[in-house]
């Protein structure tokens, strides 16, 4: 994977930056009369009503009203088209699309990632989201040989063994035969290893977009892989690792301890959201792993092999490991660690005005719920806490608030998430004090966002 930004990226960049700043400030889509309505309370619009009734009044209680007449009132007294006409009838989208307007909420590619073949990824846009769930069509995509639109009814899941003392009876599934067995639904993020990547080389890609975007959240539904393995008659005390391998061109395949499994965590899924996997993201069976790196979620999933020991394939032979200080390769850190980010304001966006702002993020762990995130405005050297938004479970993100009050001066935005385990985010620092500074993958530190005197937001690195 190539770090670096070259000229077109820069352009990208840039459109991308105004695209974060149109969806920061809303009212940019309003008349010019009423960009200086908003941020009033309560009292603007009572007002606006009292002189509403008195121009009903006519006459001199009209010329009162116009002399009274606060700016942007045109706007909230003309009744606008969509008052007056018929609305479309219902199924006109059988398939509902986000409003118009919305049009900077799209998953988009770094242009800083060099894209070979299919090889590819899509980043989501955790700027302009809210709660914790990754609406289906902004699910990041991260494809080692493109997608594919798989035939459901031509896929087959295979369970088998190494050998015979591994799996007494192995089995191939259809979907059907395995939407008949009593199914789950859970709520988690997945996270793929080279998520923050680009930050280990102190690349500083603009927005939160392409620094923490290859990340999302769904609930997912399907069957759990021990139910699976159970059915098989697979012997769970014999039984170390099951391989994985995905239907598509690159066969992806990755071994995953069998504690995942028998915990009953893992899920072959084929749900998202309440409705079938999208393409991109494995349709029609997936394997879930919370906690776990995004790659070990193989996607397109067709075979499960269980076996004693690790099969070191290509995917886990070459990448998803981190080449540590010392020169040598740390395979197999399958855990996502405890990790945040502040998603508003953030890189590319910019802040209109002083005053009150809801500073709001996502936090995450792989080892299991958030247990508290705290919130920097002077680059750590205060923090306060912050509030953790329900449900917060585990292996799923957690919705962070906390209200700011901007002073017009420079201020530097950070985040630091506790787990429940006690492990603390840690800064850049204490990140690289142990895995030096060759590394792409598993960068879990400390995000810290520049706010300028102008409002614009950067992002910068602290040591
Ligand atoms: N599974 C298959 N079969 N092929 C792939 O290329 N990519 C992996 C994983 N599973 C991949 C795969 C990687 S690296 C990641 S991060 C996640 O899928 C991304 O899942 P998503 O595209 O649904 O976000």
């Amino acid at each position: 994977m190539a770090i670096g930004l070259d000229d077109d990226a820069l352009t990208r960049a840039r459109f991308d930056t105004l695209q974060a700043r149109i969806r920061k400030a809303p009212e940019n889509f309003l008349d010019a009369g009423m960009i200086l309505e908003v941020g009033r309370g309560r009292r603007d619009v009572l007002r606006g009503a009292f002189v509403a009734a008195l121009a009903a009044l006519g006459g001199s209680a009209r010329a009162v009203a116009e002399e009274a007449k606060p700016a942007g009132e045109d706007a909230i007294l003309k009744l606008p088209p969509w008052s007056t006409s018929l609305g479309r009838p219902v199924a006109a989208t059988p398939y509902g699309m986000p409003s118009k307007y919305e049009t900077a909420m799209l998953r988009r590619q770094s242009p800083g990632l060099t894209q070979v073949a299919a090889s590819s990824v899509s980043f989501m846009p955790l700027q302009g989201m809210f709660g914790i769930i990754t609406p289906s069509g902004l699910h990041f995509e991260r494809h080692h040989q493109g997608w594919q639109e798989i035939d459901p009814s031509q896929h087959r899941l295979m369970v088998h063994g190494s050998s015979d003392e591994f799996v007494r009876k192995a089995k191939v599934y259809t979907l059907d035969d395995l939407m008949r067995i009593p199914s789950v639904s859970r709520m988690h993020f997945i996270e793929c290893g080279a998520n923050t990547g680009m930050e280990w080389g102190n690349v500083a890609v603009p927005t939160v977009q392409y620094t923490h975007g290859m990340l999302s959240c769904s609930e997912f539904t399907g069957v759990p892989l021990r139910t699976l393995l159970e059915d098989c008659g697979v012997d769970l005390k014999k039984a170390k690792f099951v391989l994985a391998e995905g239907a598509d061109g690159s066969s992806m395949t990755r071994t995953i301890p069998i504690e995942l499994v028998t915990s009953g965590e893992a899920i072959v899924a084929y749900g998202q959201n309440g409705e079938m996997l999208r393409p991109e993201n494995g349709y029609p069976l997936r394997l879930v792993v919370p906690g776990v790196q995004g790659v070990s979620w193989v996607k397109w999933l067709r075979r499960i092999k269980v076996g004693d020991q690790p099969w070191a394939t290509k995917d886990e032979a070459v990448h998803y490991m981190d080449l540590m200080p010392d020169g040598q390769h740390r395979q197999y850190t399958s855990i996502q660690e405890c990790k945040s980010v502040i998603t508003s304001p953030s890189g590319g966006q910019t802040l209109l005005d002083k005053g009150s702002y809801n500073v709001t993020g996502l936090a995450w762990s792989g080892r299991g719920k958030i247990s508290r995130v705290d919130v920097s405005f002077d680059g750590g050297v205060n923090w306060v806490g912050a509030q953790l938004q329900t449900p917060v479970l585990p292996k799923c993100l957690t919705r962070f608030n906390v209200g700011w009050i901007w002073d017009g001066g420079p201020a530097l935005l950070q985040s630091r998430a506790m787990d429940e385990t006690g492990f603390v985010q840690p800064g850049y620092r204490q990140l690289r004090d142990v895995r030096g500074v060759r590394s792409i993958y598993h960068n879990n530190a400390i995000q810290s966002w520049k706010v300028s005197e102008s409002g614009e937001v950067g992002n910068v690195q602290i040591l």
